[in-house]
């Protein structure tokens, strides 16, 4: 079967890098590229980790541009509180050789959506500032993205404020560009990513594959987990981001409903929040899948086969 063409937008982050993980190693994917947004951390340490994780990884050919250190419009924030001071605390990692290209991730989103036939899918697990700034800056490419799948947002509460989730609220313009591009938009956000929870057996069920990938998983979930549970009280972090890639992998994982979304630009009390119209009380069209339930059993086997996928 082809593969998958894939282009994998990131802030890592714990749960992005466990993404990276399975975008790097599945071979039914084939990763055109990383590119890398300020987000959880800025952008010299998100782009840093992304290059630790492929080099931990072995998968230093997997090329990473560096993106947009800024959002659109408003002010920069981060997720420290979760992530830590270098966006990826808890795994000591040996000294870096991996190095970003030169080319910037909003060049290299265009050049290589041009280039493509249209069969190139976009996962974005962080604010969506390069995409959005490329789709702005060359509105062709639009014409090329076969469907854009997102970790962000929420039909009901937020993260970061009672309305926003982090993705969203830390770039709510870029967002609502990306959701009216007219592309096909998978919006998976915390109704389902908040039922992942890596609970300890979890962890430990990891460790039994070992491999550095799963070496790397127990590293990553141990302070993820943690201040998991100092924010939010949760038993095991919700593993956010890889319902992105684990979604490619098996279609069934996610039941999506098509429902009108609108991201909240007030710069209100809900700024940042994606309005997701469930019984379509509007009577607008749809204009985004919106993930709202997941099969738990099932990510978790992928997620484990994906670890296995290294040595
Ligand atoms: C999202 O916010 C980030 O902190 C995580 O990496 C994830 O992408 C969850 O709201
Ligand atoms: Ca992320």
């Amino acid at each position: 079967m082809a593969k998958r063409k894939l282009i994998y937008d990131c802030d890592p982050g714990h749960d992005d890098a466990v993404a990276l993980t399975l975008a790097a190693g599945s071979p039914e994917l084939e990763l055109l590229g990383v590119t890398v947004v300020a987000g959880n951390q800025t952008l010299d340490n998100t782009v840093r980790n992304a290059c630790h994780v492929l080099q931990w990884l072995g998968r230093e050919e997997v090329t990473v541009y560096g993106g947009c250190g800024r959002p659109m419009v408003r002010d920069r924030v981060t997720a420290g509180d979760i992530h830590g001071k270098t966006g990826l605390d808890g795994p000591v990692f040996p000294p870096l050789r991996k190095t970003p290209e030169q080319e910037h991730a909003v060049s290299f989103l265009i050049r290589a959506l041009l280039a493509s036939d249209g069969d190139v899918v976009v996962v974005t697990s962080g604010p969506m500032t390069n995409l959005a700034m490329a789709l702005r800056m060359n509105p062709e490419i639009a014409g090329k993205i076969q469907r854009i799948v997102l970790m962000g947002g929420s039909c009901t509460n937020g993260n970061v404020t009672p309305a926003a989730e982090f993705n969203i609220l830390a770039d709510p313009e870029a967002a609502h560009i990306c959701f009216t591009s007219g592309r096909p938009i998978t919006m998976i956000g915390l109704d389902v990513t908040r039922k992942v929870l890596c609970y300890p057996e979890i962890v430990e069920r990891m460790a039994r594959a070992d491999t550095r990938a799963s070496r790397l998983f127990v590293d990553l979930m141990g302070h993820f987990c943690k201040t998991q549970k100092e924010v939010f009280g949760w038993e095991g972090g919700p593993l956010h981001d890889p319902v992105t890639i684990a979604s490619l992998l098996d279609p069934a994982l996610v039941t999506v409903k098509p429902m009108n979304v609108r991201i909240d630009l007030s710069h209100g009390d809900s700024y940042g929040r994606t309005n997701c119209d469930c019984f379509g009380y509007l009577g607008l069209p749809a204009t985004a899948d919106v993930a709202v339930d997941i099969d738990v059993g099932r990510f978790w086997d992928i997620i484990e086969t994906g670890l296995r996928r290294y040595d």
